[in-house]
């Protein structure tokens, strides 16, 4: 099972992404996390201490990787032919990291969208390693992402199973949400759910919410309440 973690920013995308990696991981599932957010801070919500995290280069910022597997330093203009299926089955061992409970976590850092945006080689060896991390029966990848999924192209989105909206009581996570309900449609994304984070009045906030969910067909899969 892949699943996307996504959302408005803030709503706690990376807060639910390594709560339901501990959850998982206790019922037995081994647990292969992405952070694929720019600015990436998974590894510090698993509890994986700051002095590894800074010796942590994302995946699409190793140069010398990207251009020892795709033919092309990235940055090196456009037109340059690089390899579209670049080697990846190495990486997820070789860079991945591991907190104390044995969650594995691969930072990808910045992803790009493919079509229109950036045709570049960094995206492609993304792309492909999303693509090529095939799992077990009790593996998941989760993959917590930066906010709204504009930046995404289908290649890269369309390799995961399911896409979990991380919403806040609000009108503004509403608005994002139905936002990403539509492009990720669009992406040829099948299976979407919602997590409902930050909820103070249950009743109230799943009301609101969730009527309109339910009027753009995502099913609610979980409510967190706020621990402020
Ligand atoms: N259920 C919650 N109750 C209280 N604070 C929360 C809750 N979930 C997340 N937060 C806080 O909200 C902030 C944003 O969360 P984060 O997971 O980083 O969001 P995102 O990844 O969507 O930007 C963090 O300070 C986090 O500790
Ligand atoms: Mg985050």
């Amino acid at each position: 099972m892949k699943l996307a973690i996504t959302g408005k920013g803030g709503v706690g995308k990376t807060t639910i992404t390594a709560l339901l990696a501990h959850g998982l991981a206790k019922d037995g599932y081994k647990i292969f996390l992405v952070d694929a957010d720019p600015a990436p801070n998974l590894g510090s919500a698993l509890g994986i201490p700051e002095d590894v995290l800074e010796e942590v280069t994302p995946i699409s910022e190793m140069l010398d990787l990207i251009s020892e597997r795709t033919g092309v330093r990235p940055g090196s203009g456009y037109g340059a032919m690089f390899k579209l299926n670049p080697r990846v089955d190495d990486i997820p061992d070789r860079f991945s990291i591991t907190n104390p409970d044995g969650i594995k976590l691969l930072v990808v850092g910045t992803i790009k969208a493919a079509e229109g945006g950036c045709f570049c080689p960094e995206n492609a060896l993304v792309k492909r390693l999303l693509k090529h991390l095939i799992l077990s029966s009790e593996e998941v990848l989760i993959m917590d992402m930066e906010a709204g999924i504009e930046h995404l192209g289908r290649g890269t989105i369309k390799t995961m199973d399911l896409l979990i909206i991380v919403l806040e009581p609000g009108m503004r996570s509403i608005k994002v949400a139905e936002q990403i309900k539509r492009l990720g449609t669009e992406l040829g994304i099948e299976k979407f759910g919602a997590i409902l984070n930050k909820v103070q009045d249950p009743k109230r906030d799943e009301k609101i919410i969730g009527d309109k969910l339910s009027i753009l067909s995502i099913p609610i899969l979980g409510r967190t309440e706020s621990l402020g």
